[in-house]
């Protein structure tokens, strides 16, 4: 059998080779263009070369091939404690270093205990006791089979609605993604906020406190500050007077009501609050914007959006679901995801590639790369719609995978299916039709056009 997987393990080999040589050519070219072309300071062109998802693909295909596992003393992440940097490419070292709680941690305790005024929240917890008890509490309330009774339907309809109102132009995130999303807090989770612009505002500001906030800049830490206590205000008080009401209602906010009063533990009014906060965080701002750099992706690829829309119309939920989500493979919302070594560790131990990673050192566990690696995805260059769903890792691996990944894979296409439907869906002319994010890292802005 061995003899038989030879050819394709050689072709495979061969493939890492070449996209790793061509990727470095690109790279190289596309650098020197940048330092003799263009304006600004030098550095800003370089780095908004490699902060592109193309350049970093690239990136990766260069280390996949020279230096799977880098590891540096130069510490990059300065909110949270570290001692240098490693960055992990190749598919089964990043599954690896995600599957290895004990050894590589996640890193995101204080920041979360700073949100809720002093207890974590379940991402930011190791693999204890705690972290089973508050994971498995949420999962009775958000559940699996809400996806088709209750998520799906508002999506759908909701976008449908969105979508039939705007008379052949929308602003993509502004009128559709983040709407959609924001009603699903008071729709299903029960906790509206006090305006949908404030609750945009508040989980925005702390997702990128919490994930984006690599610099620990000074400026930020203050406003993720009031944004928590306003949050927590807020649902602090919202909870009490749900409960004061008496009122029943059969919401995740609801449910965690009826469990504390079942005497359910972690579950007081004050870990209700934290866990929601934790969840909301979670969903509004991450998928508004990874439905629109979905989008973004498939206008960048006029067969690929040919396909999403043949589906859209032909009411093909699952081909429309398998465009949008190799679009994101191409174009995931966090391109690596951290972890911090626990204790001296190696990654690949007994191969050529094996690496030693001291204590303290900030693993960057490359996902992107992962499902770009050609040992492990067959033509990881091209657009294809009928990769298994284990090729994506688009929301993490292992223990601290997406609490909301079911919730995704029915959120995301039904938040677009209604806009492919229509007619020459194409960009709005110029600035319009690109991605604006207003110096934040996520889309604000997008506009489209459609007939019909
Ligand atoms: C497309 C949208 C989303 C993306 C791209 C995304 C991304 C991620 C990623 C990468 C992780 C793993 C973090 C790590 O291991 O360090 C994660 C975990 C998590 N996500 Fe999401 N997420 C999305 C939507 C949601 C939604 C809708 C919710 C809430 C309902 C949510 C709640 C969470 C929570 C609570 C965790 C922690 C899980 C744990 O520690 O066990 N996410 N997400």
């Amino acid at each position: 059998m061995w003899l038989l997987n030879l050819p394709v393990m050689l072709w495979r080999r061969l493939l890492l080779v070449g996209e790793g040589l061509g990727a470095a050519l690109l790279l190289a070219g596309e650098a020197a263009a940048a330092i003799s072309r263009g304006s600004g300071p030098v550095g800003a062109r370089l780095a908004a070369l490699f902060a592109s998802p193309v350049g970093q693909r690239r990136v990766f295909a260069v280390l996949r091939l020279v230096q799977p596992n880098l590891r540096f003393g130069t510490v990059l992440v300065a909110a949270y404690a570290n001692s240098g940097t490693a960055i992990v490419t190749r598919r089964d070292d990043v599954i690896d270093v995600l599957s290895r709680d004990d050894d590589f941690g996640v890193v995101y305790g204080p920041r979360m205990k700073a949100i809720t005024d002093g207890e974590n929240f379940f991402l930011g917890m190791q693999d204890t006791p705690r972290y089973t008890r508050d994971v498995s509490a949420m999962r009775l309330v958000v559940r699996r089979e809400d996806v088709p009774a209750v998520v799906a339907p508002f999506v759908a309809r909701e976008a449908l609605s969105r979508v039939a109102a705007a008379g052949g132009r929308i602003d993509v995130p502004q009128a559709l993604t983040l709407p959609v999303a924001a009603g699903l807090l008071d729709h299903y989770f029960g906790t509206p906020g006090p305006s949908r612009a404030e609750m945009v505002d508040w989980t925005t500001t702390l997702f990128w406190y919490l994930f984006l906030d690599l610099q620990a800049d000074p400026a930020l830490d203050a406003k993720a500050a009031s944004a928590a206590a306003s949050f927590r205000d807020w649902l602090g008080g919202h909870i009490a007077a749900r409960k004061a009401s008496g009122e029943t209602r059969d919401d995740v906010l609801g449910r965690c009501l009826a469990l504390q009063a079942s005497g359910t533990p972690g579950l007081d009014d004050r870990a209700i609050r934290d866990n929601l906060i934790g969840l909301l965080i979670g969903e509004l701002p991450t998928t508004s914007a990874a439905a629109t750099l979905a989008l973004d992706e498939l206008l960048d690829r006029p067969a690929a959006l040919a396909g999403a829309q043949k589906a859209a119309r032909a009411g093909d939920d699952d081909g429309v679901a398998g465009h949008v989500f190799e679009a994101l493979r191409f174009r995931p919302l966090n391109p690596v995801i951290y972890r911090r070594a626990m204790r001296d560790a190696t990654v690949a131990g007994g191969t050529l590639r094996a690496r030693r990673i001291p204590e303290g050192t900030m693993v960057f566990a490359a996902n992107l790369s992962a499902m770009f690696d050609p040992l492990a995805v067959p033509q990881p260059g091209r657009f294809r719609i009928d990769r298994p769903w284990d090729t994506y890792m688009l929301w993490g691996h292992g223990l601290h995978l997406c609490f909301g990944a079911h919730l995704n894979r029915a959120t995301l296409p039904g938040l677009l299916k209604p806009l492919l439907a229509r007619r020459s869906l194409r960009r709005a002319e110029g600035p319009r039709g690109r991605i604006d994010q207003q110096g934040t890292p996520f889309p604000v802005h997008l506009e489209v056009m459609f007939e019909g």
